[in-house]
Order: structure tokens, then C-alpha cells, then sequence
């Protein structure tokens, strides 16, 4: 596999991308020390982890969701292994709210032993694609990919950042007794917002008002979220990670657009590997929101 791109780096099978990354900190990473009242969001990138870390500290911060306090989401849910703000978690009050791309196999050994809660979010590989080539040409910290062939040849490879999205899904699930942890479609949410925000709280136990799950559900859509500086990362991608073009984080957030993208054959090519790797996974995907 040729893993030569200067922007990833490999650390235990896992692409990471460069710069952003501790390595010493990911070193130490299986013993961090996780707590009881921990909630991770697991996510492949370009799945809904933006959306659901807006979800997340709307539903923990009443401030955020009165609007009384002016807090960026990512500080509210950092990544774990990107920690770009270098926050210092272990004196984070509780609850600790983290967003990861780690597979299964890299996590902290606490989250093993069904201590804190995880969500993981799920997308259909198609719309991740079409996503991910976008972002991959928007951030400087990824390398740009000229034509969508090449990029499904790399997504295919799984040549990218966070590896093939069919393992890291695949692994996750496989492995999901040994964790406490909740499934959520991205394109379920996109469906009705208000259910999956119902279904988020309830497994987290977080009793919330219908003023509450109003509140959040306002304030998580995709043109909400679009127009707030705390929610849409632009001021991050521009100051802190750097763009090569006018894109946006949130830039489309449909369920489908790869109908827009993916020609006759490279749909079928997808449809074939998607097939074979995915054959026995019981979760079901949403390619498109009309379909039965
Ligand atoms: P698109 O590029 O298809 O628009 P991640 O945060 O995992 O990187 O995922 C980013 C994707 O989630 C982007 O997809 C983004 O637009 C979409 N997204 C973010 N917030 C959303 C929201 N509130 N509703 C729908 N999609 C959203």
C-alpha cells in the first residue's frame, strides 16, 4: 500500500494525518485514563462528526442551547487525537465529551471495560466519498486529489486518512459487545433529527424538556449550524488549519449528492466492492432519501 503521501502518517496500521498529531500522545493512548461519565463520538471522517459534536454540547450545556454562553463546539467536544486546542483533558470538569476516528483496536483500554459511553456514527460510503474528496481538496492539510477516480481508487485502497471506511465500520461493529455503545445514521438524523436527538439523549441518560429537544433540534440544523460561528468550523479551517479554496465544512450535508458525482461506471465498480466486503454486515445504509 503506498502510504508515501507527506500527509499521513502511519502509527499501528492507522493513517493519521501529519501535522495535527501527537505521537507521544497516541503512544500512551491505551492508558488513558477514562472515566465513568466519558461520552465519545466514533465516527469514520465525513460521517456527521460535526453534527453530532454540535448535538452533544447542545444537549449537556444549557448555555449552549439558551444561547447564553459563546463557546466553539470544538472545545466543547474536542477530538481526542487531534487535539488541536491542547486542552488539557485530565482537568476537563465532567462530563468529559470527546469526537474520535480511532478504530476499534486503538481506543483506550478503559473504554473496553464498558466505562463511558460511545456513539458511533455511520454514513453511506458513497456520500462519505463524495465528502471526503471534497474536504481533501479543501484543507491544505490533506493531499488534493485532481479527479474523483483517482480519489475512489485511494478511498478504495483505503489509502486515506482513518484507512477503509468497511473495515473501520466492519471492526467496530464486530466488536461492539465489548463496549457500550450506541449506532446512528447519518442519513436517520437527516430523516428526522428530532427522533435521533430523542434516541441520543435516552441512551445517554439525559433527561431533556420538549423546550429542550426543540431547542437542540433547532439549533442542529444544517443551516443553523451552517450560519453559526461556534458550529461551522470556518474560522477554524481558516485560521487553524489552513484552505486552499473558499469551501466549507458544511457544505452540502444531503443524503445522495454522490448521484451528482459517481458516473455509470464507477458506480458499479463501488457497488461491486461494496458488495463483497460487506456481505453478512446485518446494518442497512440510505443511499438516497426517496427510496423505500
Ligand atoms: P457534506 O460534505 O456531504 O456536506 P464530518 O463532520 O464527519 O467531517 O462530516 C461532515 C459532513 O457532515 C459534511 O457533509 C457536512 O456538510 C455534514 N453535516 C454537518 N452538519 C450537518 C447537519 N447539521 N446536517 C446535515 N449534514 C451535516
Amino acid at each position: 500500500m503506498d502510504n508515501s503521501s507527506a500527509y499521513l502518517v502511519n502509527f499501528k496500521g492507522f493513517n493519521f494525518e501529519s501535522t495535527l498529531i501527537d505521537l507521544e500522545f497516541l503512544g500512551k493512548l491505551d492508558d488513558f485514563e477514562i472515566r465513568d461519565d466519558d461520552v465519545f463520538i466514533v465516527t469514520y471522517p465525513k460521517s456527521g462528526t460535526i453534527w453530532t459534536q454540535q448535538i452533544l454540547s447542545l444537549i449537556y450545556f444549557e448555555g449552549h442551547r439558551k444561547r447564553t454562553e459563546n463557546v466553539d463546539t470544538l472545545d466543547r467536544v474536542p477530538f481526542l487525537e487531534y487535539n488541536i486546542r491542547h486542552i488539557n483533558f485530565e482537568k476537563r470538569l465532567a462530563p468529559r465529551l470527546f469526537a474520535s476516528h480511532l478504530p476499534y483496536y486503538l481506543v483506550p483500554k478503559g473504554l473496553k471495560k464498558k466505562k463511558a459511553k460511545i456513539i458511533y456514527v455511520y454514513r453511506n460510503p458513497k456520500d462519505v466519498l463524495i465528502s471526503f474528496f471534497h474536504f481533501s481538496n479543501l484543507v491544505v492539510r490533506l493531499e488534493a486529489v485532481d479527479t474523483l477516480e483517482q480519489f475512489m481508487e485511494k478511498f478504495l485502497e483505503g489509502n486515506v486518512l482513518a484507512n477503509l471506511w468497511f473495515d473501520h465500520i466492519r471492526d467496530w461493529y464486530k466488536h461492539k459487545d465489548d463496549f457500550n455503545i450506541l449506532f446512528i445514521m447519518y442519513e436517520e438524523m437527516k430523516k428526522d433529527l428530532r427522533s435521533s436527538v430523542v434516541k441520543i439523549s435516552s441512551f445517554l441518560e439525559k433527561e431533556l424538556s420538549e423546550e429542550d429537544v426543540d431547542a437542540i433540534v433547532r439549533q442542529a440544523t444544517f443551516e443553523n449550524m451552517k450560519s453559526s460561528p461556534q458550529a461551522n468550523y470556518d474560522s477554524i479551517l481558516q485560521n487553524e488549519i489552513g484552505v486552499r479554496n473558499d469551501g466549507a465544512f458544511l457544505r452540502k450535508g444531503t443524503v445522495g449528492d454522490w448521484k451528482h458525482h459517481f458516473t455509470v461506471d464507477q458506480n458499479e465498480r463501488f457497488d461491486r466492492v461494496f458488495r463483497e466486503e460487506m456481505k453478512d454486515f446485518p446494518l442497512k445504509f440510505i443511499w438516497d432519501l426517496n427510496e423505500k
